[in-house]
């Protein structure tokens, strides 16, 4: 019994020695003529995204409650970047950590993944939506009852993952910009949009809050479809959207998503995932013509480029699921 404590005290310190190590990303601004353009760069974060911020704020959470003590394994349904927040996280507090993934990861995520976990279990079956989510969850629960100590983080619906964007990331922007007229969220399982939105219309209730969402997603009442793209959209409502505090939504299509981070390398030298680029589609399709004095405009670049290199940043992947005519080899479509 007292051996089993001590390695609970050290897991403890350890968890909060994550938290305390964990800083603040950058806002930078970015030049824009009608818009005052601030983007959060999330993808600073130690895995390289904003999930950092659900992962630390859960394991630290679920340790603190006792729901993870030694020896607990933890288990999570994830398309990419949480599955690595928590690869990262569990390895430094010495946790099993087995993640359940989809053929829509991306190449390096999954090999990242493989040579961190012992165990990555991989679902190949779509769902009745055409999506992989609902068997991806399928499996985790086989997978909690199947192994002793198994603990599902519960992205989707834990609220421990919204309160860590709440404390950190929304805590951070208040702090880092003086003024907000509107702020685009891309959303997946919603702890973004959830934690971020609560804060800033705490600091200041005129902020226009305006979620992002592709289509072939059901966050927002659509019928699911096929996507391919990995990072917003979801094909389940999460319950955590229920909560966020949303003025708009803005819905892209996956071709837009890739044409937008296209052209915020190509405009502003920011190399970002899928969902930052669908986010900057939106921005730019909502101020289309807009005059007047600049607004404050924030979004967050949720995740780095590098690991969409074989699919986004791809013109023969680009040209091949959505477009025959887009095929290219200059870059310049
Ligand atoms: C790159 C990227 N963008 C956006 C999201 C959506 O964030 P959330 O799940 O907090 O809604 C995710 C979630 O995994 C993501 O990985």
């Amino acid at each position: 019994m007292t051996a089993v404590s001590s390695r609970d005290d050290t897991l403890r310190r350890r968890a909060e020695a994550v938290l305390s190590r964990h800083t603040p990303t950058e806002v930078v601004r970015l030049p824009h003529a009608r818009l005052q353009l601030f983007a959060k760069l999330e993808s600073a974060n130690v895995t390289g995204s904003a999930k950092d911020r659900s992962a630390i704020w859960i394991l630290g959470d679920a340790v603190r409650t006792g729901a993870i003590r030694a020896g607990t394994t933890v288990v999570e349904s994830s398309s990419g970047n949480f599955a690595l927040s928590l690869a990262t996280y569990c390895h430094e507090l010495r946790l099993d950590f087995v993640p359940v993934i989809d053929p829509n990861i991306n190449d390096m995520t999954e090999r990242t993944l493989r040579r961190m976990c012992r165990r990555v279990e991989k679902v190949t079956e779509r769902d009745p939506t055409g999506g992989f989510l609902l068997s991806r969850l399928a499996r985790v629960g086989e997978l909690v009852r199947e192994i002793e100590d198994a603990y599902w983080t519960d992205q989707y619906s834990n609220p421990a993952g919204a309160r860590g964007h709440y404390e950190l990331t929304g805590t951070e922007i208040v702090a880092q910009l003086e003024r907000i007229d509107y702020l685009f969220v891309g959303v997946g399982t919603g702890a973004t949009i959830n934690g971020l939105s609560r804060r800033v219309k705490e600091a200041n209730p005129d902020v226009v809050v305006v979620a992002v969402d592709v289509a072939g997603s059901a966050i927002f009442g659509a019928e699911p479809h096929r996507r391919l793209i990995p990072g917003i959209g979801s094909s389940i409502r999460p319950p955590l959207v229920e909560d966020a505090v949303i003025s708009e939504i803005v819905t892209v299509s996956e071709l837009e998503e890739v044409a937008g981070c296209r052209r915020l390398v190509r405009d502003h030298g920011v190399y970002a995932g899928g969902s930052t680029g669908a986010v900057y589609s939106a921005i730019e399709c909502y101020f289309e013509g807009f005059s007047g004095p600049p607004p404050v405009v924030a979004f967050l670049c949720m995740d780095r480029g590098d690991p969409y290199s074989m699919t986004v940043y791809d013109d023969a992947w680009v040209a091949a699921n959505f477009a025959p005519s887009l095929v290219t080899t200059t870059g310049q479509w």
